[in-house]
């Protein structure tokens, strides 16, 4: 048995939870949308075609804003092509995906649709194929009451009262070259400002992200983040990170070790706004919309969109089978995202139905939770008030590639109206079990509401439709309060909540 600690103290305080943190992804790619979240012959499907099932689920999994259409999709997206009557709508070539889009759901449905799920619609503009016009138009469309072209158009197809959606991405990933109008950070910069300064002569009070890296590993990360911020500064208020992460040739240790990588990711995208802000002279800061990031095994077949002629509509495409450690790494990158509290201000779990999905589909038929939607729900639900900063004492272990690393990795929320202090831990050793101590400082006489752990003696156990409840979070009847230390057994390949109360 490993030993380990972790202190908190009722004063150290990185900021708020933020139930942006929270958000999830919608894009028209493989079956998220038609048979994931939209299935008009499915026995739950509402009078949109929705399905109920699913929209009970997303509640369940506790989202908050959902990030829409895209993703690549959206960097050749043409919005007008989704609104008004179905039958006059145009199929299209969707390139990045290699699939024909029917655009049967468009930007009126998502909208109603994520009124139903309870949650914030986070819109994306596309600045691949197109440009500040366009942007122009959607905004228009979306959030002006009436009285013009667009805001009538919207009117006239159903929705009297504005969308008024208020996050705004200009763009997705143009810094990679697989994107759709990928450009160089200075094109990228100065079309990113010239989108957001009009934008805000409509509306100054929009929410806007401008696209940063679309992962840590690319060639021009930190200078992209640079240059990009350098032109938009003064008129965006976050810049965005995505970040998949996978267990590679077996390498079980470095893959539950990813938010090492996650952690440096946040902090040189913080430093690089820093340094742009310190260069400006500026004093508003730019916060960090984490609004990409998963377990993701790319590189399976399940992720090869179709070829040549084929242009199928709905094709099943990254519909990757999350197993346990998948979990734990999930609820790991929580942990991180939750502890950068204080600059990561929206995240977004990408996505959020069948396509790297915690929730997924038969066409026509069941719905089932994967592994990963159980942190993530968990988390969600019971994350709230404050981060607390957490000081962890553990046995660090080699890994191939993050290096040396604790095996305990944790984070602390206190909600000071239910006096509730809840502890998200996971044990990154895949084969020592670990006993923790944990010390609440300013936090006397705690008792254990509840203590949960996902782990499996097999760790490589995935949910399916006919299983995907006999491997839960289940209690731990490790977890004890005594003369205010509190110790919890952590098994190896494990996430775990621990919810405390003070008297
Ligand atoms: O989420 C899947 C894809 O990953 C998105 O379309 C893209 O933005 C990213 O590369």
């Amino acid at each position: 048995m490993l030993l380990a600690s972790v202190t908190v103290d009722r004063a150290f305080v990185v900021g708020p939870v933020r139930r942006r943190t929270f958000g999830s992804f919608v894009e028209h790619l493989g079956r998220c949308v038609y048979t994931g979240l939209h299935d008009p012959g499915h026995p739950t499907a509402d009078a949109d075609g929705f399905r109920g099932d699913v929209v009970d689920l997303v509640r369940e999994l506790g989202v908050s804003t959902v990030r829409y259409p895209g993703g690549n999709f959206v960097s050749g997206y043409r919005w007008e092509d989704g609104i008004g009557p179905r039958a006059q709508r145009p199929a299209r070539l969707d390139l990045a995906w290699h699939s024909t889009e029917p655009n049967t759901v468009g930007v009126d449905e998502f909208v109603r649709w994520a009124r139903k799920a309870g949650v914030e619609p986070m819109m994306a503009v596309n600045l691949g194929t197109r440009g500040i016009q366009e942007a122009l138009d959607l905004l228009e469309y979306c959030n002006i009451r009436g009285g013009t072209a667009w805001s009538d158009r919207r009117r006239a197809n159903g929705a009297e009262e504005p969308h008024d959606i208020r996050m705004w991405c200009l763009g997705n990933e143009l810094d990679g070259p697989w994107q759709t109008g990928h450009k160089t950070a200075h094109e990228y910069g100065r079309l990113a400002a010239e989108t957001a300064r009009a934008m805000r002569q409509i509306q100054p009070d929009l929410e806007l992200v401008a696209c940063g890296s679309s992962g840590s590993g690319m060639p021009t990360f930190g200078e992209w983040e640079r240059v990009v911020l350098t032109e938009t500064y003064d008129v965006v208020d976050l810049v965005s990170a995505h970040a998949y992460y996978c267990e590679e040739d077996g390498d079980l240790a470095s893959f539950l070790a990813s938010a090492v990588d996650m952690d440096h990711f946040i902090d040189a995208v913080v430093a690089t706004a820093d340094a742009v802000r310190a260069a400006r002279k500026a004093t508003r800061r730019i916060h960090v919309s984490f609004d990409e990031w998963n377990v993701w095994y790319a590189g399976r077949a399940e992720s090869r969109p179709p070829t040549g002629d084929d242009w199928p509509v709905a094709p099943t495409l990254l519909e990757d089978r999350y197993n346990v450690a998948d979990a734990v790494v999930a609820g790991s990158l929580l942990i991180s995202l939750l502890r950068h509290t204080d600059r990561v201000h929206a995240a977004s779990l990408a996505q959020l139905v069948n396509v790297i999905a915690p929730i997924m589909t038969e066409p026509g038929g069941r719905s089932w939770r994967q592994t990963t939607f159980h942190p993530f729900a968990l988390t969600a639900r019971h994350a709230a008030g404050e981060v607390l900063l957490t000081a962890i004492d553990a046995p660090v272990h080699d890994t191939t590639r993050f290096g040396p690393v604790p095996a305990v990795d944790a984070v602390a929320t206190y909600e000071p109206s239910t006096g509730d202090l809840v502890l998200f831990a996971v044990n990154r050793s895949v084969s020592r079990p670990v006993a923790l101590t944990l010390h609440p400082r300013g936090f006397p006489r705690l008792r254990v509401v509840e203590a949960l752990t996902l782990s499996n003696p097999d760790h490589t156990w995935s949910a399916t439709p006919d299983d995907a409840t006999s491997v839960l979070p289940h209690p731990n009847p490790s977890a004890t309060a005594d003369d205010d230390t509190v110790r919890v057994d952590l098994p190896p390949v494990s996430w775990t909540m621990l919810r405390l109360r003070l008297p």
